[in-house]
């Protein structure tokens, strides 16, 4: 628990700022504290919304006797020395929309709330998950300026979810067996990656038939605009929110897990200075190392288009910022 003023700075335990107090950042909120990962500050522009879910939490911690902190608020004061800041300030999608109709009105946020979020936290790794996704971390790190490594954003573990559980359905089997892999930008244009899924090891490939494959590479490179579909009123949570989690959770126990994620990108994949999509190893420092795997040429294809399109939506987010 906490009192409103502020977290307690004795017994310090690790803290996460979460910028965005919506859908995503509640839910996050939510699962850090059940699950004991780190205390919780959640920001938002909001005047009262920050503070009432962070007493909705407090109370939620009592039934569970649990003494994890959280603090609600609207200061950038109140999030120093966070040991990581969380990004999901911003619109998410409804109908129709893609996520880079959300360049012009999320650049502004994320630029905005970067700024403010580092002036208190100056040695904080940033976690990005406001779409468009890889455009997002990229201007986040540009702002920052700090060393690349301590800017990650959330999506591939999202992506791969998605992938493992429309395989699971399929299959009517265990999740818990199933390893999948996207790659490249966080939309239309990412690359699931088939040959590098697995069922217990063995490639889904060696095990589902092509048309079924292709099916659902299809279902997970529009699993976020299915939800909207449904939703209407804005976008998925759950699943997106379960992912930062996981990153979190890798970063503060430094368990340097190997976990897709937006991650920068310096002559690897033949590509430089660029936010994509790639399986790295998340420790205590942020991104230890990016891992180069083998593409075929086509998969390379797939991914230089997704460079383009990231690099064409910096190019126009930078543009409208100077306007
Ligand atoms: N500073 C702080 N909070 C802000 C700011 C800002 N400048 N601008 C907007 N917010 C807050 C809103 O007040 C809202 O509470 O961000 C929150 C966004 O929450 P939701 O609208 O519920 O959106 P959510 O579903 O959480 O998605 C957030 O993540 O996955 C992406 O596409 C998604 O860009 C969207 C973001």
């Amino acid at each position: 628990m906490t009192s409103s003023a502020s977290l307690s700075s004795s017994n310090r335990f690790s803290r996460i700022s979460i910028i965005g107090a919506g859908h995503i950042g509640s839910t996050l909120a939510q699962i850090l504290l059940e699950k004991s990962i780190a205390d919780v500050v959640l920001l938002d522009i909001i005047s009262g919304w920050p503070q009432g879910l962070a007493l909705d939490l407090i109370e939620a911690m009592a039934v569970y006797r649990n003494d994890r902190q959280i603090l609600g608020t609207n200061d950038y004061a109140d999030t120093a020395d966070s040991d990581i800041v969380v990004i999901t300030a911003g619109q998410p999608r409804t109908p129709g929309m893609s996520r880079d109709d959300l360049l012009k009105i999320n650049s502004k946020t994320v630029v905005d709330v970067a700024k403010a979020a580092i002036a208190h936290s100056p040695n904080a790794i940033f976690i990005v998950v406001t779409n468009p996704l890889d455009v997002m971390t990229y201007l986040v790190w540009e702002t920052l300026g700090v060393p690349p490594e301590r800017v990650i954003g959330m999506a591939g573990i999202l992506d791969a979810a998605r992938f493992q559980a429309f395989i699971a359905i399929e299959l009517g089997i265990s999740v818990a067996d199933i390893n999948a892999l996207v790659l490249g930008s966080h939309g239309d244009l990412m690359i699931p990656l088939p040959r590098y899924s697995t069922i217990n090891g063995i490639p889904i490939t060696e095990i589902m038939d092509q048309n079924i494959i292709s099916k659902i590479v299809e279902r997970t490179r529009n699993g976020g605009a299915e939800i909207v579909q449904l939703i209407k009123t804005g976008s998925a949570y759950y699943a997106p929110a379960a992912s930062i989690s996981v990153m979190v959770e890798s970063i503060l126990k430094n368990q340097n897990r190997l976990l897709p994620c937006s991650a920068y990108l310096h002559q690897k994949y033949g590509l430089d200075k660029i936010f994509l999509g790639v399986p790295c190893w998340l420790g205590s420092q942020g991104v230890r190392e990016v891992l180069e795997i083998d593409l075929t040429d086509a998969e390379q294809a797939q991914l230089i288009n997704c460079e383009q399109k990231v690099r064409q939506n910096i190019k126009r987010a930078k543009e409208m910022l100077a306007m």
